[in-house]
């Protein structure tokens, strides 16, 4: 046994236990006839029960990037499916925010190929490429950019864009070296350089740093942009509210100033023309408001400002923060004016709460509403024209707010499809979310916009809903939340966190959109009831005048004259109408002539306008319904006295088909009415 000593394998702490419980057996029946155990054996098992104690409180640390790899399906790749999208989507997203960044028209081109079979089950090899012609990326950012989580120029500029988590492309190359042992392969170039510089992207995990290899100097044909390439395993899907086209889909209609070519396997070869040549104005970023921050944000921030006076900080360093506001803080929340008189870098902590509190009590202006760039009335149409064709259409868009201390703004769009006799009827309403323009296609249920839409009360405004869900029937809801910083439930940027501030917010948008939708339907029902009033005049009046002719004895003249009286009265009067029909049809020419030199390559119809026509002809016809009105009350009594005449078989009118119904004349004297606004901004 001499110098045999007990190895600390896996199964030695077990050993070494038994070995001292029966070496405590043993000293317990010292005076029996217990086993004994040699001392060197238990000198053993002592040290290696030490060396586990010691090992289990040894704290060992992983890096940013292993905790990703490992749990990629937070970042968006949860399937093989999802991860061919998220790859192109994260990459083209990127490209739309560097080019928006440099004020760039963007011309990208996608390249979706499946080269063969995967390595993964029931995958494809795919190959995925974005290409750009945004400002390019400095060589010595490349390793950065693609190999390095967390590393972002997003992160708190205050401002809107796609990215803000510095996460996304890295997460791409990270799948693709997990499935298919292959980097990220880049080609970048920036108008400064003669070169482009072409490399391949690999991730040090350990480290959370990107390794190159494969760097060289090319000639490339661009004079600026980057191109991204991906070997992954993945599947394509390419139909469905989480496929391919969807996402090219509405990126294309949210970004009408996108030049996109795609070549994707099974999918004929597209290039699709912007159809503005207007950049978005990328939001100037703007100072915090101060109503957004937190204390520990609020004392963080004077940190970066050296020594400066705290009036000058608060000034300088917010926005909506004024003279009028330092007055205020002094006079009426009764903050004593040395705090403001005094040096930012040395203000102990009582004053930062003092000040703090003082300014989240005072009532400040909302945030800049430059801060958020929204939608807009025509990307919202233009993404829900693609759905089919509409026969109600409202937009609203709320002032920009602050929810969960960040500047938020929401729009909401409510359409409803023209053909409602499909069985969708009895289904929820198709809901789009966009977050800053990007349509988010998954986790539905979980989604702030979700929420809200389904804790509003629908059928108080007319419409059909089950309990606690979606309301039914032909009605598109789109809403869209754009904000300098949202706050999304998980990495992977797919659903918006329902918090009770953003919720309340989207509830309201709701609410006010819900309100028109409502005076429309009523008013639609208005109209066809109104429509039914005056089909029964047309019936009855004839058969009155004819009767009051007879009893007066009343020259045919006179029968004429009431008859073409009583035709004016119900505005059957064909003549007045063509005419006006004809100056409308000549507006809508032009018009409709102008919308689709704009929408040139999306779209020939119309679409908000036609809807817009239709609501506000529902709105005129809400008028006539009052004429109706008078008109039955002045009639009743003698239609009547002719029922039974009628009963009688009494004579038959010989009645001119009507020569435009409610809805046309509507439209009529909607589209002859000068200026109205198509929609109201909340
Ligand atoms: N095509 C590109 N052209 C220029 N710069 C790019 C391009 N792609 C990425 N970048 C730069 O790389 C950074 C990191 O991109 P990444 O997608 O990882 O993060 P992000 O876009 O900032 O945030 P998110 O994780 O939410 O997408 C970006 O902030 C941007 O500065
Ligand atoms: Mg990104």
């Amino acid at each position: 046994m001499a110098g045999k000593t007990t190895k600390p394998t896996k199964k030695a702490p077990l050993r070494a236990k038994a070995v001292l419980a029966t070496h405590k057996k043993a000293e317990s029946t010292r005076k029996g006839k217990g086993a004994q155990v040699p001392d060197l054996e238990l000198e053993a098992a002592k040290d290696v029960i030490e060396k586990v104690r010691r090992s289990a409180k040894q704290i060992t640390t992983s890096s940013t990037a292993e905790y990703f790899a490992k749990n990629l399906q937070q970042v968006g790749f949860s399937s093989p499916t999802k991860a061919v999208l998220t790859t192109l989507k994260e990459a083209l997203d990127n490209a739309l925010d560097a080019c928006e960044d440099h004020g760039i028209l963007p011309e990208i081109r996608l390249h979706v190929e499946k080269l063969g079979p995967g390595t993964l089950k029931n995958t494809d090899q795919i190959m995925i490429r974005v290409e750009d012609n945004g400002p390019g990326i400095d060589a010595g950012d490349v390793p950065k950019v693609f190999g390095e989580y967390l590393a972002s120029s997003k992160f708190g500029r205050g401002r809107c864009s796609r990215g803000q988590q510095g996460i996304g492309i890295s997460a791409a190359t990270t799948w693709a070296m997990q499935t298919a042992a292959s980097g990220a392969r880049v080609i970048t170039k920036q108008k400064s350089t003669k070169k482009a510089f072409s490399c391949v992207v690999d991730m040090d995990l350990k480290n959370n740093r990107g390794i190159l290899r494969d760097k060289v100097q090319i000639d490339w044909n661009r004079a600026h942009g980057t191109s991204v390439e991906f070997t992954l395993d993945g599947r394509i899907q390419l139909n469905g509210e989480a496929g391919l086209l969807n996402y090219i889909r509405s990126t294309v209609l949210l970004n009408p100033h996108m030049t996109l070519h795609y070549n994707i396997t099974d999918v004929p070869k597209t290039s699709i023309e912007r159809v503005t040549s207007v950049c978005p104005v990328a939001p100037e970023a703007t100072e915090p408001h101060p109503h957004t921050m937190k204390l520990g944000e609020f004392i963080s921030h004077a940190r970066l400002y050296g020594r400066i006076k705290t009036a000058v900080w608060l000034k300088r360093g917010f926005s909506r923060v004024t003279d009028k506001t330092l007055t205020e803080l002094v006079k009426v929340q009764k903050l004593p004016q040395a705090v403001l008189g005094k040096m930012i870098d040395t203000l102990p902590d009582e004053d930062f709460k003092r000040l703090f509190a003082a300014l989240q009590n005072m009532p400040l202006p909302p945030p800049a509403t430059d801060s958020v760039l929204s939608v807009g009335e025509e990307g919202l149409a233009l993404s829900i024209r693609r759905i089919g064709d509409m026969d109600f259409f409202s937009v609203l868009t709320r002032k920009p707010t602050i929810a969960d201390f960040k500047p938020v703004q929401v729009e909401v769009a409510i359409a409803r499809r023209k053909d409602r006799s499909g069985a969708d009827n009895d289904e929820a309403v198709q809901v789009l979310r966009f977050a800053n323009r990007v349509p988010l296609q998954f986790d539905k249920a979980a989604c702030a916009i979700v929420k809200a839409i389904s804790s509003v009360n629908w059928r108080s405004y007319g419409l059909r809903q089950p309990k606690n869900g979606l309301p039914l029937g032909p009605y598109i809801f789109a809403v869209s939340v754009v904000s300098p910083f949202i706050k999304f439930k998980n990495a992977s940027k797919e659903t918006i966190d329902a918090s009770e501030e953003l919720v309340d917010e989207l509830r309201k948008a709701l609410m006010q959109a819900g309100q028109r939708l409502s005076r429309y339907l009523s008013r639609e029902h208005k109209a066809g009831e109104l429509e039914q009033r005056v089909q029964h005049i047309e019936q009855f009046g004839p058969i009155l005048v004819e009767t009051l002719v007879r009893i007066l004895n009343a020259p045919e003249e006179r029968k004429r004259r009431a008859e073409e009286g009583l035709s004016l009265l119900l505005e059957r009067d064909t003549k007045g109408l063509k005419k006006d029909l004809v100056a409308a049809e000549d507006r809508l020419a032009s018009y409709l002539e102008e919308k689709k030199q704009r929408l040139a390559g999306f779209f020939a119809g119309l679409e908000v306008e036609d809807a817009s026509l239709l609501a506000q002809g529902a709105e005129a016809a809400a008028e006539a319904a009052a004429m109706g009105a008078q008109v039955e009350g002045v009639l009743s009594e003698a239609t009547d006295q002719d029922k039974p005449g009628r009963a009688m078989g009494g004579k038959k009118r010989d009645r001119k088909p009507p020569a435009a119904t409610v809805a046309d004349r509507s439209a009529v004297k909607a589209a002859t009415k000068p200026g109205r606004k198509r929609t109201t901004k909340a």
